[in-house]
């Protein structure tokens, strides 16, 4: 069950949190993984975590779509043909509506939706992408259909990434193309959570994981949940929104 034997997935934001269990456990089922992110330090930590030797590192601004298909290329022809991608590269900035600037909508609609449209573009090519059939996955957030003060930016960056999956899982069907989002709660102990939980109390943590009937989430139940929409039992899910929040919203 859940195989990705010989499976090749894209992962952005593989240098960190989210990203990196994703291609730890993708690899341990047997995928072969091409790992993006800016930071190279952190991305040869990551693949050096990987199991099997099939993978390939590119440090690369997500943003920066003509490299993206370099790199792609590249790839592909080292390790043949796209079956996945999941996007978890993403930045949040919270702060009331009076700070937000454009620049700061830009940034985060860039990064956290455009990005991982314009990788869905670039990946679903013929010439890069498995025509049996293949799976991408756009990691959104809570904040994406729940609301919260000083993430205006944030929240609805997310929100467009769970509308463009759906319009892009319907596109893409004809070419066998699954797209579907997550939208994880708060993630346990990633570089954006402690960035956030750091300049607040040890007493609001306590308080907010109560809030959480089943408790935050690892970033291993976000890994756990790619698998298996990446694998061919889930041959029939498109366009869904999956929340992983531990029952938050479930009230
Ligand atoms: N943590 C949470 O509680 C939580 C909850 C819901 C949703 N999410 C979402 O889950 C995703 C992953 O979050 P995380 O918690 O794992 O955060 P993280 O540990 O900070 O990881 C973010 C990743 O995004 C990459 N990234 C950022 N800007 C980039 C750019 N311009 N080009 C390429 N890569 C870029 C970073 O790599 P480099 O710095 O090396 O480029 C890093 O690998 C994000 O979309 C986040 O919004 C997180």
């Amino acid at each position: 069950m859940f195989s990705l034997k010989n499976k090749v997935i894209v992962i952005s934001g593989a240098s960190s949190g989210i990203g990196r269990q994703c291609a730890i456990s993708c690899s341990k089922h047997g995928a072969k993984i091409i790992l993006l992110a800016r930071n190279k330090i952190n991305l040869t930590d990551t693949l050096d975590n990987l199991t099997g030797k099939d993978h390939l590192i590119f440090a690369l601004d997500i943003q920066d779509s003509i490299e993206i298909e370099n790199s792609i290329r590249q790839a592909t022809s080292q390790l043949g043909l796209i079956d996945g991608f999941i996007h978890c590269a993403g930045i949040q900035n919270t702060l009331p509506l009076r700070l937000h600037t454009p620049e700061i909508y830009n940034n985060q609609f860039s990064i956290n939706a455009i990005a991982g449209f314009e990788t869905c573009r670039i990946i679903s090519k013929p010439e890069y992408i498995n025509p049996i059939g293949a799976s991408f996955i756009l990691i959104s957030s809570i904040r994406g259909v729940l609301g919260i003060s000083n993430q205006v930016g944030y929240s609805a960056s997310k929100g467009a990434v769970i509308s463009g999956v759906r319009s892009l899982a319907i596109e893409l069907a004809k070419k066998n193309i699954r797209v579907n989002s997550i939208s994880p709660g708060i993630v346990e102990d990633t570089k954006m959570t402690n960035s956030i939980i750091k300049h607040l109390s040890q007493e609001w943590s306590e308080k907010n994981k109560l809030e959480y009937p089943l408790g935050w989430i690892n970033t291993s139940d976000i890994a756990n949940a790619c698998i298996y929409l990446l694998s061919d039992e889930a041959s029939k899910i498109t366009g869904i929104n999956l929340v992983i929040d531990g029952g938050y919203s479930a009230k």
